[in-house]
């Protein structure tokens, strides 16, 4: 019959327009949700099926996690007792929302069976690489509980080197080589972090206790750096030392240790266009999700590292950040639209105090709220 039946005919998806949201310094500092603006920006774009990822620099515990402690400071009415509910549709934030510094790496659990973890918390950090898929994970302190002497300044507890670490038997440090350092945020005991890494780069293939015997660029082990920011907003007047400090760090001493010669690491996350290029595959997923043509089975598809979207699924997508050589920077390398706010790193007087600071394509608004609204009055 020429007619054709309803649930034939596509509703034609008008593109719509999307968003990309920073999350320290536009939507919260460190703990504090930045109010009101932060969860009213959400619920508008929520109640008007408006798609919007949450692309962060941050990490150090599972997704879940995370969007369970960001529902409860942005929209405290939803009960706690949904907490880790993912398909209440009452909450502000689905996990399949957020792209951490790390969630790329799922792409790794493949390429690398046992590997060296930093940063983060334990046992959160550790959780998180459990979850996706590595087979062995070691933490620094695994490593100063089967051989204290490895940093006689560590700073991890004896309650948590009795509840979170592995014993010399189960951690096998001094007989199992790792196959790759995973930076995942940043270090919360510098000192023995510092030294564990650059002990992994420098070692005999992967074997701790051990030192190879010439200098190189490529080191013993890869190591793959979640992000590089050298500051982020906390909240405290002045912007804090990052991951990318801790990085700086460890190539310094790695060129010392290694006849000059410069370390070559990978880095991910802002500005990186593999982030941004992920954050795309998640926002497609969530844009299907909103106007229910989610596709069977893509639930577990991660894209390859780099992997762009070949669908152009959005009229133009806005990525709202605080800091110009992440969020900004890689937002209009990417090719889309940027929004810089004034809650977080970003302080007016940065243009000229350096003229080469990537500027937003939008403008710089004094918060989230002005900033979305800016761009929705731009598109309707
Ligand atoms: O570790 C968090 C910091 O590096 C920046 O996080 O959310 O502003 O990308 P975010
Ligand atoms: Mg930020």
């Amino acid at each position: 019959s020429s007619s054709l039946r309803l649930s034939q005919v596509q509703p034609q998806q008008q593109q719509p327009i999307a968003f990309v949201f920073d999350i320290d310094g536009v939507l919260m500092q460190t703990k504090n949700p930045i109010l009101p603006h932060a969860p009213m920006v959400l619920s508008h774009l929520k109640d008007h099926n408006i798609p919007f990822v949450l692309l962060t620099n941050g990490g150090g515990q599972t997704e879940q996690a995370r969007v369970d402690f960001l529902n409860s400071a942005l929209s405290p009415s939803v009960s706690e007792a949904d907490v880790g509910d993912d398909s209440d549709s009452t909450k502000l934030l689905h996990t399949s929302q957020l792209i951490q510094s790390h969630t790329p790496m799922k792409n790794l659990v493949d390429k690398y069976k046992r590997v060296l973890v930093i940063g983060g918390l334990d046992p959160q950090a550790r959780d998180v690489a459990l979850s996706y898929g590595f087979k062995e994970v070691i933490r620094p302190i695994d490593i100063v509980r089967a051989t204290p002497n490895v940093w006689p300044y560590t700073r991890y507890t004896q309650h948590e080197l009795t509840h979170h670490s592995l014993s010399a038997t189960e951690s096998k440090i001094e007989t199992e080589p790792i196959d790759a350092v995973l930076v995942f945020n940043d270090p919360r005991d510098m000192g023995t972090d510092l030294q564990v890494t650059i002990d992994a780069l420098c070692s005999d293939k992967g074997l701790f206790g051990t030192r190879r015997n010439s200098g190189a660029s490529s080191p013993s082990v890869p190591i793959i750096w979640s992000n590089m920011d050298l500051l982020w907003s906390t909240g405290y007047p002045i912007p804090r030392f990052g991951q990318g400090a801790f990085r700086i760090s460890t190539r310094e001493l790695y060129k010392r240790l290694n006849d000059g010669k410069e370390l070559e690491d990978t880095v991910l996350g802002k500005p990186w266009p593999v982030s941004y290029a992920f954050a795309e595959w998640v926002l497609g997923k969530e844009w299907r999700r909103i106007n229910g043509s989610a596709q069977k089975g893509s639930k577990g598809i991660v894209p390859g590292l780099g992997v762009r979207p070949k669908e152009q699924l959005f009229k133009k997508v806005y990525m709202v950040g605080d800091n110009p050589e992440s969020d900004i920077l890689g937002g209009n390398d990417y090719g889309w639209e940027t929004i810089l706010v004034r809650t977080g790193v970003y302080k007016d007087g940065d243009f000229e105090r350096n003229p080469k600071l990537a500027r937003p394509t939008l403008g710089v608004f004094d918060n989230v709220w002005e900033g979305v609204s800016a761009a929705l009055k731009a598109n309707n």
